[in-house]
């Protein structure tokens, strides 16, 4: 067996290339693989370590395809804020048994149970679009998914409650929203105090009572079961060992949903239309099969495509816990390591012309597994992809049903960083009108 040897990377200091890396990470990464090649290792503030980041499917496969590599470097430091039995922070066994309790929401019949109410959400709030102004589509995007978690997720139905948890909820978002506090947070990582700085105590702990309180009423409903809502599934589910979630876990759960599905689907969202109103023959082409009512191919096609050229999380790592062998490369066991997403989805060599938006693609000739990857992959690959793409399709088909939208600027949005996502810096601006014509409704969830 070849010994192992890091790939070769950057020799700048630490500091300098964190600050690239939060400053300019597509040219950042980009210029290392101009330089480095496909596989290179960078050090960053906070990582004790270098972190090997790769774009060659073959070895992004060995790096997911191997069940015991261990969770991210950094990744404990939301701990404050997920808690420590989030199921993004759980290991090994216990880390299934969680997921396997809480997959079946986000698939089949009871994703497709949510559609109303995705659809609902988000008729009503593009009902209140002006016409004619210029705005950001971003933040109605936001308020979407916000409504969509509140309901489906959490089940709030008791107004004031769902009132106060989207401005305590919409603070602790904001909060960690900047570059700035990335770079505190990394630091702070460095220096052993990341909890912290990850967020006030104060406001989670205010959080934590109207979460706590709302557990605590539905356990006392004696209709539990009839809700559709992923907390009551989660308290009426039970373990292999028989023993149902405690207030605490649960809470985990839905803080971590929230976190995880919020704006990562508002972001892919505003990303997809930004692409699409500057790419008039796609989005007629869309179009044309939305209002033909003859299935959602294309549709599909182009949120892959989107989630392709414009990956709303760049990385998705592990801590090796064996060696790793793949081609010519061969990392030791304890390395941290990462897919380089963006560069995953740029090569040449897999895509032609990478940087066109191009859905077809998608239907002629989709990637493998491993060339794909904008929810990672493996066992820890993100649970709520299938959810995210459908409620994508939802709302994509709802705002172009509904409105006639035109964009602000003749260039697509620039890359900007909103806490770890690639988001786009103006939050899609656009005009928008109302539609005379209407198209049919045929979004499938399969
Ligand atoms: C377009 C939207 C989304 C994107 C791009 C996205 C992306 C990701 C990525 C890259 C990961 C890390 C996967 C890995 O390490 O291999 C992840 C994990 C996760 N995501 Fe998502 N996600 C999205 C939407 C959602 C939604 C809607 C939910 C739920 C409501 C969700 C829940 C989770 C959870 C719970 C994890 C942790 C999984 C684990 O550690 O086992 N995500 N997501």
């Amino acid at each position: 067996m070849s010994e192992s040897v890091l790939p070769a990377g950057p020799s700048q200091p630490a500091i300098v290339q964190t600050l690239r890396w939060l400053s300019q990470p597509v040219s950042f990464m980009e210029s290392c693989r101009g330089r480095y090649g496909a596989n290179f290792s960078v050090r960053f503030l906070g990582f004790g370590g270098p972190l090997v980041m790769l774009s060659e499917p073959q070895a992004i496969r060995a790096l997911y395809t191997e069940r015991s590599n261990g969770l991210p470097p950094g990744r404990s430091l939301a701990q404050p804020v997920l808690g420590a039995s989030s199921v993004m922070l759980l290991e090994g066994d216990e880390h299934l048994a969680q997921r396997k309790l809480m997959l079946p929401s986000f698939h089949g019949e009871r994703m497709r149970s949510y559609e109303g109410l995705m659809r609902e959400t988000a008729e009503r709030e593009v009902q209140s679009w002006p016409s004619g102004e210029p705005f950001a589509l971003y933040p109605h995007m936001q308020a979407v998914m916000m409504e969509v978690i509140l309901r489906a997720v959490f089940g709030v139905s008791d107004s004031s409650r769902a009132q106060q948890l989207r401005k305590l909820l919409g603070e602790l978002l904001d909060r960690s929203a900047s570059g700035g506090w990335q770079l505190r947070l990394l630091l702070a990582s460095r220096f052993k105090r990341g909890g912290l700085l990850a967020a006030p105590p104060r406001l989670l702990r205010v959080i934590d009572e109207v979460l706590l309180a709302e557990i605590a009423e539905r356990r006392l409903d004696p209709r539990l079961a009839e809700h559709e809502d992923m907390l009551s599934l989660l308290m009426s589910a039970r373990m292999e060992d028989g023993v149902a979630m405690s207030d605490r876990e649960l809470r985990d759960q839905l803080v971590t949903l929230l976190l995880a599905g919020h704006e990562t689907t508002a972001t892919a969202l505003a990303w997809t239309l930004d692409l699409l109103l500057h790419n008039a023959p796609t989005l007629e082409r869309l179009l044309e099969e939305l209002e033909g009512g003859v299935g959602d191919e294309y549709l599909r096609a182009v949120i892959a495509e989107s989630l392709r050229l414009r990956p709303v999380l760049p990385l998705a790592g592990r801590r090796l816990a064996v060696d790793l062998h793949a081609g010519d490369l061969h990392l030791p066991a304890g390395t941290d390591v990462t897919p380089a997403i963006w560069l995953t989805h740029t090569r040449p060599d897999i895509y032609p012309e990478p940087y066109a938006f191009r859905p077809e693609r998608f239907l002629t000739d989709p990637p493998s597994t491993y060339a794909w990857i904008p929810f990672g992959g493996g066992l820890r690959r993100c649970l709520g992809a299938s959810f995210a793409e459908f409620e994508m399709r939802v709302v994509l088909e709802t705002v172009l049903r509904l409105r006639e939208l035109a964009p602000v600027s003749p260039e697509t949005e620039r890359i900007a960083r909103r806490n770890v996502m690639f988001s786009p810096r103006n939050g899609t601006r656009v005009r928008a009108s109302t539609k005379t014509k209407s198209a049919a409704k045929i979004v499938t969830a399969s």
